[in-house]
This record gives C-alpha cells, sequence and structure tokens, in this order.
C-alpha cells in the first residue's frame, strides 16, 4: 500500500487514542450556576476547530474543510468543521444552550472577551521549532497550542474567568501523525511523549493560574482506529478491537500520561472543576456495540475525497495532488451509519454519540458525575 502521503496533507490529520479513567480529586462545582459558562473557550486541533483553519494563511494550502461536502448534514453548507456536521465541542456548548462557539478568526479583534474557539486543524502540541528539532518534521500550518494560547491571551486581557469554560480538545496527535508520515523510527516517537505532555500540562496549569475554574480536557483519539491507519498499515497486527497496534501504543500511551497529569492538576488546583473525557474508551466502547449505536461501517470513510489524496502513490510528488480538487467525489448517502467521515475525521454521529456519552457515562469520564453532567441535557 502507498506509503504515507506527503506531511502537508496528513496536517490536518488529528489524531488519536485512549485509556480508562480513575477518579481524581476534583469535586462538583461549589454552588455554580447551570445557567451560565460564559465565556467558553476551546483550544485543540481538527477535531475541534469549528473554523479557524479555512481562515488562516493556510487555507490556500489545503482546506476541504472549506468546500462541500463538509457541513452538509447538519449545516447544509462548509463552515471548516473537518466533518459532515458539529464536532464534540458543538453538542457540548449546544447541551449547554450556549450555541455554536464562532471561530476565533471569524470576526477578528470583534470577540474581545466573548465566547470564542481557537482550536486549528493540523495544530500541533509542540511549537514547530521544538518539533522539527526533535523529530525533523514540520505542520502544514505554523499553528501550535502556544499561539493558540497566545491569541487567547491577547483576546481576553483583564478578563474576568470565574465563570468560564474552557474546552480543552485533542492536542499532540499531529505532533505523532507528522512523525508517522515521515517514517520516523520509535526512537524519535518516544523522544515526543515527554515534551508534549510537559507542554500540555503547563498550559492547563497557566489558565487554571488566571483563574479559570472549570475545563474539560479531551483525551486523544484512538489512532489505530482510524481510517487512514487502518488502511495504510493494512496486513499489521491488529487489536480485539480491529485497530491497528503499534499505532494504537502511541495514543494509549500519551492518553494514560495525559490522564496523570489531569489527576495532579486536579489535586492542586483543589477549587478548579477539572474533567477527563476518554475519547479512546468511548469510541472503542462504540466500535464494539456498534449496531446498538446505529453504525454499520466502522471502518471506511463515508466521504473518501481527503483520504484518497492522503494515501496517493508517492509518485505522486507533484504540488498538483495537494490541490486536486476533492469536490467532486460524493459523499455516502447515509453518514448517519458511519463512524469516520474523510479518513482521519468523524461524522456528526459519531461525535454526538461520543458526547452524550462522556456527559451521561461513568465509564468515560473522570470523575464521574461532572460539572457538566447537572448542567447539560443531550
Ligand atoms: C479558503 O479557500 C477556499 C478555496 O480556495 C475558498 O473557497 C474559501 O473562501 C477560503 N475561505 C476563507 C474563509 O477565506
Ligand atoms: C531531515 O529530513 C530531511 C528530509 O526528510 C533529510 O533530508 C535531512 O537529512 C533530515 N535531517 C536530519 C538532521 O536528520
Ligand atoms: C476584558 O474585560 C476586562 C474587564 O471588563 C477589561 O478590563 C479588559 O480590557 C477586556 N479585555 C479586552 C481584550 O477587551
Ligand atoms: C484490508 O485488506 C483486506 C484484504 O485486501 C480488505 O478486505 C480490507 O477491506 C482492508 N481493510 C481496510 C480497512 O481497508
Ligand atoms: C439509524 O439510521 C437510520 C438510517 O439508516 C436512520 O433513519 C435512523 O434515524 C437512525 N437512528 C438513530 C437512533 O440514530
Amino acid at each position: 500500500m502507498a506509503s504515507f502521503a506527503k506531511p502537508q496533507l496528513l496536517a490536518l490529520v488529528l489524531c488519536f487514542l485512549i485509556s480508562i479513567g480513575t477518579a481524581h480529586g476534583s469535586s462538583f462545582a461549589a454552588g455554580h450556576d447551570c445557567k451560565a459558562f460564559h465565556p467558553i473557550f476551546a483550544f485543540g486541533d481538527s477535531t475541534t476547530d469549528t473554523g479557524n483553519q479555512v481562515r488562516s494563511s493556510a487555507n490556500g494550502t489545503f482546506s476541504p474543510a472549506a468546500n462541500p461536502p463538509y457541513g452538509s448534514t447538519f449545516f447544509k453548507k462548509a463552515t471548516g468543521r473537518y466533518s459532515d456536521g458539529r464536532l464534540m465541542v458543538d453538542f457540548l456548548t449546544s447541551a449547554l444552550k450556549e450555541g455554536f462557539l464562532p471561530a476565533h478568526l471569524e470576526a477578528p479583534g470583534k470577540l474581545r472577551n466573548a465566547s470564542q474557539n481557537f482550536a486549528v486543524a493540523g495544530a500541533t502540541a509542540l511549537d514547530l521549532k521544538t518539533l522539527q528539532r526533535l523529530a525533523n518534521v514540520t505542520s502544514f500550518t505554523p499553528e501550535s497550542l502556544e499561539s493558540e494560547l497566545a491569541a487567547f491571551s491577547i483576546e481576553t486581557a483583564g478578563a474576568d474567568f470565574s465563570n468560564a469554560l474552557v474546552y480543552f480538545g485533542e492536542i499532540g496527535g499531529n505532533d505523532f501523525n507528522y512523525a508517522l508520515a515521515a517514517h520516523r523510527p520509535h526512537k524519535v516517537l518516544n523522544s515526543l511523549f515527554k515534551p508534549i505532555t510537559h507542554k500540555i500540562s503547563s498550559s492547563l496549569d497557566s489558565l487554571l493560574k488566571r483563574g479559570v475554574k472549570h475545563i474539560v480536557v479531551q483525551g486523544q483519539f484512538p489512532m489505530g482506529c482510524i481510517s487512514l491507519y487502518l488502511k495504510t498499515l493494512n496486513g499489521t497486527k491488529t487489536d480485539k478491537h480491529g485497530c491497528i497496534q503499534s499505532v494504537m501504543q502511541i495514543s494509549d500511551r500519551h492518553n494514560h500520561k495525559l490522564k496523570r497529569i489531569v489527576h495532579h492538576l486536579a489535586k492542586k488546583h483543589k477549587h478548579a472543576n477539572i474533567v477527563f473525557f476518554d475519547t479512546s474508551a468511548a469510541y472503542v466502547h462504540i466500535l464494539d456495540h456498534a449496531s446498538k449505536y446505529n453504525f454499520t461501517n466502522v471502518q471506511d470513510p463515508c466521504y473518501v475525497g481527503a483520504l484518497q489524496q492522503m494515501i496517493m502513490p508517492s509518485t505522486s510528488t507533484s504540488s498538483s495532488s495537494i490541490h486536486a480538487p476533492v469536490i467532486n467525489m460524493k459523499a455516502c448517502p447515509n453518514p448517519q451509519n458511519y463512524v469516520g467521515w474523510d479518513g482521519i475525521h468523524l461524522t456528526d454521529a459519531m461525535y454526538g454519540k461520543m458526547m452524550k456519552l462522556f456527559l451521561t457515562d461513568p465509564s468515560f469520564s473522570s470523575p464521574f458525575p461532572n460539572f457538566l453532567t447537572k448542567c447539560t441535557k443531550i
């Protein structure tokens, strides 16, 4: 099978992984009024981006989400989301009756102190200089956790965060995706875990120190279960959920570390509510009970446009393959029965079912009940 495509294509890649939650010390928000988490901010990669990447300088390079059929199921137009519809953060803010978070770049300078989303498709946890130094790879977008937080600081200087909610979406998956795409050896992949979790930890710590009291930390997706890896590594060892074992080990290990960080921060900041959503565990639970969740296809993407480009034979090195139109390829007629949307990202149906699990099922949220359980209806 074709080797991984050019790193810039993988860019949009989100990434993935898991582990199960031990309850950590955070208690239910003392007397928090469920009516108003405000403002709400989000950080992360393409699994949380509600429209930044298509408006950023990276748009010209490769932004399939700027065109249909992205958005076609729910919004009936492309919004810049890497899905046919809503993302997990959309389901959460809707359940809180706060509507959808505008992308930070939707109205530059006009959202001062207001709810907004800083997540960017392709973003890495490590800044590009560090990623380049450690793994000799780069990203298709200059954005990273650091630049997302820098934009946040500018937009919210002096703001009062006592009722704010931060949705800290998946970040760090792309660091691994870029390294995998470039066939970096184990030693290099191993060198990434510590700096990535350190970066995430210090970012969360700085939000808490600034007075944010409510934080959702989204675990990494189970990398080995995503179409991209199921296809490109087809034939290599799979686990009992049908996911590629070698890649699964990466997300498992990262999630294990991430969960420890969240546990530690919750202990250190007792006045705050920090909840960990175990993305990987929820995802494999749904794979294992696919028909119960109305999914008839858990491996193939509903829409093959973006994926096809990504796994194009590596002989096609001309930039034309990067810019090849994806708009002529058709999506499946029943995305509600598919887990995967474009080979990397998931469908509205899958994201919605996952968020419901986080808000209602003790197995996928630690602690549970969490500070959102009482405040959401989904
Ligand atoms: C991003 O690029 C696409 C394709 O070139 C274009 O149609 C779209 O309008 C751009 N989006 C923004 C927000 O500039
Ligand atoms: C980094 O990668 C490039 C291209 O893959 C290669 O030519 C170069 O030798 C690498 N540099 C180091 C320091 O490994
Ligand atoms: C945000 O609100 C605070 C408090 O009202 C204000 O002091 C600050 O200037 C505002 N920040 C921005 C970037 O407008
Ligand atoms: C993996 O390869 C087998 C045999 O060619 C094929 O039947 C299967 O559909 C492939 N799996 C994926 C996810 O493409
Ligand atoms: C399940 O999928 C079918 C289409 O195959 C759809 O009509 C139905 O609404 C879905 N049910 C749920 C509960 O999502």
